[in-house]
């Protein structure tokens, strides 16, 4: 294995499916039950926000019932144990990278235990349920809402992310489907850069052809084989 000097790694829900939470697209997917449109746009809050307050309510109460599985434990391990640069950034909104033991996270997508004032954009940590009209701690504004980025808002610290991609030298994407932008694109950034790339994924993503190598398989078992390859390297 070549000696890397700076890896980011993308995750996605594949990551957290053998933990119980549904994955987006696919069968038994969220988006079968749940239009995009009624829920994750900036349109359908401002439409019906009880609706999209109580999706992300049982979203977050999920969240509850649920445990990190050994993919999120090794790559908490591999966050403990490899001396390089590290940018982990995921997509999802849980929070099974930081109780998996990952100190360093990078939701692109925002945070379930997060309110975000539509008012005076402040975010805090939020537990339980998120009524509509629920009051800004900042500004006083009845303006709480999930800390969720929507379909056409922008994706949380683009220039951070896109600067770690510039330097690194192997790009790892783990669980994700590839559909969404810009974190669909990431790859691309990483092979101009010259960057080695891998897929850790139950089936073939949208951008299988990207990427040099393409592991196929459940990542509670493919994420702690590589992690343990590369610290053994
Ligand atoms: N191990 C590895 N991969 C898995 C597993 C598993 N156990 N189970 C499913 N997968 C893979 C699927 O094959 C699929 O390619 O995880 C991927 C999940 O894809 P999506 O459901 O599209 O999730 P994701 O790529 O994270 O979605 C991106 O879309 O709706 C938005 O904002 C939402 O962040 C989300 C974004």
């Amino acid at each position: 294995m070549p000696d890397y000097h700076s890896i980011v790694i993308l995750t996605g829900a594949g990551i957290s499916a053998e933990s119980g939470l549904a994955t987006f697209r696919g069968p038994g997917g969220l988006w079968e039950g749940h239009r995009v449109e009624d829920v994750c746009t900036p349109q359908a809050l401002a439409r019906n926000p009880a609706l999209v307050h109580r999706f992300y309510d049982e979203r977050r109460a999920k969240l509850a019932e649920v445990e990190p599985n050994p993919a999120h434990r090794a790559l908490a391990r591999l966050e403990r144990e490899w001396a390089g640069e590290l940018l982990l950034v995921t997509q999802n909104v849980d929070d099974l990278h930081e109780r998996g033991g990952c100190g360093q996270v990078l939701h692109m997508h925002g945070e379930l235990n997060s309110a975000l004032c539509a008012s005076c954009g402040a975010a805090r940590p939020w537990q339980g349920s998120l009524p509509p009209g629920s009051l800004c701690p900042v500004c006083g504004a009845p303006a709480l809402r999930p800390d969720i980025v929507f379909f056409g808002e922008m994706p949380y610290q683009m220039d951070r992310i896109d600067a770690a991609l510039r330097k690194c030298d192997l790009f790892v994407s783990i669980g994700t489907s590839g559909a969404v932008y810009p974190a669909a694109g990431f790859v691309q950034t990483a092979r101009y850069v010259g960057a080695e790339t891998l897929e850790l994924n139950l089936d073939p993503s949208a951008g299988s052809i990207y990427f040099h190598e393409s592991r196929m398989g459940p990542a509670g078992e493919l994420v702690p084989e590589w992690v343990e390859e590369l610290l053994c390297s």
